[in-house]
């Protein structure tokens, strides 16, 4: 039996049922000496440290703050090389759908996959996974959509069961089965090859966990959405869906309306999806501010979907073109000074409603029966990750109770 703890001057975790919301949605913070004890990687205690069950074996009561480990459910790897001169284009006036042709956007990192060599994939996914441990990423998604062939798009998704065997945390599949339609090919071809091709193969061969769509004027529409989501629904695969970034089309309705785990992005979310998502069981609202900032957009209706009651959370949303940040820390930073929330709010956004999303139930708080991903962070309090944007607070990434030593700079 291997057993451990570590010890801070404070400490902050969601509590109660999931997914977190109204009320319950700030997280819980212990201003004073906490601590944190597992066996065999499972959370044993947490509270103060004056009630730890056996000695600590590392941090300090005098400084630093204990957290439960990120969870980034929103992140398109894997994909292979940057798109720098897409972003100096938008800089000097350019759109993201202008630059949405067959030699730009998504279809550039496309070819850029097709070129690559499975090694090459792997060279240059692994150091970022690395950089999102050391970043406190304790779990986090890895969506296909940079396929855009039902071959290319099961490649891609073996690439990222592989990461997934490699990487130090934990990581679960997404097929992003709609992301944007193939040169050559017609909407409808590509959205009936992906119902009843694609997510048949993939679930066949136990390649994805979840599916998603991407509903937008410049991809695909609500009753493709729909299409998918049945087939999806058969395969027993719970849904995700990118809604509502660049224009309104309803998508966050029809998320809900469809059972999806989340409804992503929500930058021009309206009204009614704002009440569907306040009204929903069970659909996230998942913020990725990241993007927002990077393409400029307008921020979602955050403050209606909070008073509605919307489940909210926090993603990077990382990708070569709308959001090349892998930090969770810079995320929440963003989602407090773009989008107003609060740092115990933005907590429990980037741990356990991500963790609720991915159908990770043992992880995304610190208490007892829980996986010991654990964060020491350098400040006592929580409101120093979003103050110091940019900043790496993490001290210590604690997965399944091992201190993770991740590789590179
Ligand atoms: O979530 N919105 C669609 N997909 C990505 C961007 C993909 C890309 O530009 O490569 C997003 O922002
Ligand atoms: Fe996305």
């Amino acid at each position: 039996m291997t057993r451990g703890a570590v010890v801070a001057a404070g400490m902050a975790t969601a509590v109660g049922s999931l997914p977190a919301r109204g009320d319950t949605c700030a997280a819980t913070a212990t201003p004073a000496p906490a601590g944190v004890a597992w066996e065999d990687g499972v959370i044993a205690y947490a509270g103060l440290a004056d009630g730890l069950p056996w000695e600590p074996t590392t941090g300090s009561p005098d400084k630093g703050c204990l957290v439960p480990g990120f969870v980034d459910a929103h992140v398109h790897l894997p994909f292979f090389g940057w798109r720098a001169d897409e972003f100096e284009a938008r800089v000097q006036g350019a759109s993201y759908r202008e630059l949405h042709g067959e030699e730009g956007g998504i279809f550039r990192s496309s070819r850029l996959l097709r070129e690559a060599s499975d090694d090459a994939v792997m060279a240059f996914c692994r150091p970022l996974l690395d950089e999102m441990l050391r970043h406190g990423t304790t779990s986090v998604e890895l969506k296909t959509g940079y396929g855009l062939s039902v071959e290319d798009e099961l490649r891609a998704a073996r690439l990222a069961r592989r990461l997934a065997a490699e990487a130090g945390q934990t990581a679960r599949v997404t097929l992003l089965a709609c992301h944007a339609v193939p040169a050559g090919m017609t909407r409808a071809d590509w959205v009936q090859a992906a119902c009843d091709e694609l997510i048949p193969e993939a679930a066949k061969q136990g390649l994805a966990d979840q599916v998603d769509v991407y509903v937008e004027d410049i991809a695909f529409t609500l009753d493709d959405l729909t299409a998918v989501a049945e087939v999806a629904t058969r395969w027993g695969l719970p849904l995700r869906v990118h809604a509502d970034q660049l224009g309104p089309s309803g998508a966050a309705e029809a998320a809900v309306g469809l059972g999806a785990r989340s409804a992503d992005h929500l930058n021009n979310c309206s009204p009614n999806g704002v009440a569907a998502l306040g009204a929903a069981p069970a659909t996230v609202a998942m913020l990725l501010p990241a993007s927002t900032f990077s393409l400029g957009a307008n921020r979602p209706p955050v403050e209606a979907l909070r008073e509605a009651g919307a489940a909210i959370a926090i993603a990077t949303d990382f990708n070569p073109g709308t959001s090349p940040t892998c930090s969770m820390p810079l995320a929440i930073a963003m989602a407090a000074t773009l989008y107003g929330l609060a740092p115990l709010e933005a907590l429990t956004a980037a741990t356990a409603n991500p963790a609720w999303v991915l159908g990770l139930t043992d992880r995304g708080m610190l208490k007892p029966g829980m996986r010991a991903d654990v964060l020491l962070l350098e400040e006592a309090g929580f409101a120093q990750v979003p103050y110091r944007p940019g900043h790496n607070p993490v001290v210590t990434t604690f997965v399944g109770g091992e201190a993770a030593s991740p590789a590179g700079r």
